[in-house]
């Protein structure tokens, strides 16, 4: 059964993800470990979270949402969103993502957050963000 649950580092099915980020070219699972590990960015500061999305013993996706450390005190940041190759296009993304803009609205005015895939952006527009020109952010959405 799918659950989507708060996460905690360090966790040993993050550590598969990680390995499975790094073949395809993406470096950002390995800096949610190291961030963490570190202090740097533990996702535990007021309004923060870091989730999971979990089917039975399986981690199959994770993201989390941050303070915007390059906006105002009511931007959120959504960071490290990651759905393991297998489960893509399934839905799973789309629950994580709505999930944390759920927890955001708590917060936030808005949810910024930064893509450098075409693949990531069409998935954030079909959730309603819109593409913005800002040196740190390529989509933001109003939350409501
Ligand atoms: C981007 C990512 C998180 C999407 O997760 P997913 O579980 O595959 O996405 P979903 O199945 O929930 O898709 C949600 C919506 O986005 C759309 N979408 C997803 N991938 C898409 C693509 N490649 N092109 C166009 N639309 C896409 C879906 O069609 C769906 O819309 P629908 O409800 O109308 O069908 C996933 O592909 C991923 O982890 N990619 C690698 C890491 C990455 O790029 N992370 C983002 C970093 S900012």
């Amino acid at each position: 059964m799918i659950a989507i649950e708060p996460l905690s580092l360090p966790d040993r099915r993050v550590t598969s993800l990680v390995t499975l980020s790094l073949k395809e070219g993406f470096n950002f699972l390995d800096r949610l470990d190291a961030d963490w590990a570190n202090g740097e960015n533990r996702f535990d500061a007021r309004g923060e979270i870091l989730l999971g999305v979990t089917d039975g013993a399986a981690l199959i996706a994770v993201g989390g949402l941050n303070i915007d450390p390059y906006g105002t005190a009511d931007c959120g940041r959504l960071r490290r969103v990651y759905v393991t190759p297998s489960r893509r296009t399934n839905g799973v993304g789309a629950m994580l993502v709505k999930t944390l803009l759920d927890h955001a609205r708590a917060k936030f005015r808005v949810a910024r957050l930064r893509t450098d895939t075409e693949r990531a952006a069409k998935f954030y527009e079909r959730l309603g963000f819109r593409r913005i020109d800002d040196p740190n952010a390529t989509h933001e959405l109003t939350l409501v």
